[in-house]
Formats: C-alpha cells, structure tokens, sequence
C-alpha cells in the first residue's frame, strides 16, 4: 500500500494568516501542520509517500520535509496541483504514482490522536472497493455526512444544511486501483471542485466501501476554529500515539451499500 497526503487548496477559510505561507506549512503546536498526516501514514506501516501540494510556497515542502529524513523514510515524492480543483482532483494526480497498487490517502489538514493501524489491516484482507472512517462530531454540516440505516452507510452528503446524522466522513480514506477510473468520471460539484464525497458514493453504488469508526480524537485544522483546537489538543495529549485506546476493539464496521 502507498501513501498520498493531500496538502494543495489556498487555505483562503485562513486568511490572512496564509497569505504568504501554505496552510499545513502552518505551526499545530510544536510542528508544523504537515508532519502529522504524514506521520499518520508512516505509523501505518506505510513507506512510499506522495505529497501533493500547490500555490506559491510548494518549494518550502521540500526545503523542510527533504527527503523525509525525520520520519526514517528514505525517499518522499512529491507533485504539484495547478489551482485548487478539489480532493478529488489533487488525488487524480497521484495516479502514476500508485502504479495499481492500494493507496490511504490523507488530508494534509486532518490530525489525529491515535493511529490507523487496524483499519488499514482491515482493509488489506478487502478484495476491492474503498473504505472510510468515520467520527460522530456535534458539528457534522462542517462535512461530510453519513446517512446511516440498519448499521449501513447508504449515502454520503458533503457539507450538508441538515445533516442526516452525526457522523462526520474524517480526511483518511483508503482505495483500491479503480478510484481513478472514479475520478476521471467526476464532474464538477456546484462549488466547482471534483468532491472526494462523489468518489465514495460511487465505492457505495457498487457495493464495496466499508467503513470503521476513528477511536481517539480528530480534527481538522482549515479554519480559525478548528486550528486553535487543533493546537489545544495536541498540546494537552499529543497525537499519533502508537497506543490503543480502551475502546479500540470495538471497531465498527459496516458494509455500505444503497
Ligand atoms: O476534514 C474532513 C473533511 O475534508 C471531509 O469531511 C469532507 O468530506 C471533505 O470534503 C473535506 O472538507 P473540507 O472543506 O474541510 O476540505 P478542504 O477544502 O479544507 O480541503 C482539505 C484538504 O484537502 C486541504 O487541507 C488540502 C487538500 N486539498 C483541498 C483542495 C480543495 C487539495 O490538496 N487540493 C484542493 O484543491
């Protein structure tokens, strides 16, 4: 399985502290903003790693990440997203890059306390399809949203005005091969971006995306908000622990289905 951490998009919920500086360039308390998704990726076992960025800061990943030394790997790759076409279209372009194998794919925003370990185990013995972890928040219209019946995920709304549940679609997702042939099928959203949501709706048409629920906590850290949680929290516990939490047996899992 191969890595892809998303860090493209103009962080514009942040001006004008990303003004001149890439949001995940950005400090969450005692380092910046990138190295915890990809720290997520690393404590999954996972040691070919893409980083997709963009703007006009993308040479200060590399002057800082290098060839990814700090976190013990031997090579970090790199691309760069023209504008800010969205998720979808920030993961179309690691296409050479998997190469047909299995991707977890990582917001570049998304920090976590925990770590994946069981669900990317989980998702090895999956022949195909996709599968996604989920966290029950009090503020799900932030995201994307679950629409759960009889234990199944029957459908996936982004961002909506009246959320279905509360469970929020967190920023770690892991596919198979096909989800590119799903993206080059992707139209635009209204806000004119390719919508990872669209990608996963398309894994519960046909049957195969699985879901897990994230134990520990999760944040995103793309708005005034959710940056300064993001930066309590990891102050106060810290993140990425290898440690299982109490209720980490307890994995739900669903087969989602419409
Ligand atoms: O954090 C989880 C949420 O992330 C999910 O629940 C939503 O379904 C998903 O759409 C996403 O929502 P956001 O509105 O928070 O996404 P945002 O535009 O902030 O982008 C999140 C990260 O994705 C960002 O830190 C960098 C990357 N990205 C985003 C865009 C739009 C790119 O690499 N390129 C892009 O063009």
């Amino acid at each position: 399985m191969k890595g892809v951490v998303l860090a493209g998009g103009s962080g514009s919920r942040l001006f004008p502290i990303t003004r001149v500086t890439n949001k995940h360039l950005l400090p969450v308390y005692d380092k910046p903003m990138v190295y915890y998704p990809i720290q997520t990726l690393v404590n999954a076992g996972i040691r070919e790693i893409l980083l997709v960025t963009g703007g006009k800061n993308a040479g200060d990943f590399l002057r800082l990440l290098g060839n990814g030394k700090h976190f013990g790997l031997k090579h970090l790759n790199y691309t760069y997203q023209e504008g800010e076409g969205g998720i979808a279209e920030a993961l179309g372009l690691a296409e050479d890059f998997a190469e047909g194998d299995t991707i977890c794919v990582i917001l570049g925003d998304n920090i976590i306390e925990t770590n994946i370990c069981s669900a990317v185990e989980n998702f090895k013995k999956q022949e195909r399809g996709g599968k996604i972890l989920l966290k029950e928040v009090s503020d799900a219209e932030r995201f994307g949203v679950a629409e759960i019946r009889e234990n199944q995920v029957i459908g996936i709304e982004e961002k909506p005005h009246v959320p279905k549940s509360n469970h929020a679609v967190i920023g770690i997702y892991l596919y198979d091969p096909t989800v590119f042939e799903k993206i080059h099928r992707l139209k635009p959203s209204g806000r004119g971006e390719l919508e990872i949501t669209d990608v996963n709706n398309f894994y519960i048409e046909e049957g195969t995306l699985t879901c897990e629920k994230l134990h520990g906590w999760w944040t995103d850290a793309g708005t005034f908000e959710s940056l300064l949680r993001a930066n309590n929290l990891v102050a106060k516990t810290g993140a990425n622990k290898m440690t299982e939490t109490n209720d980490s047996a307890a994995v739900m899992s669903m087969e989602a289905t419409r």
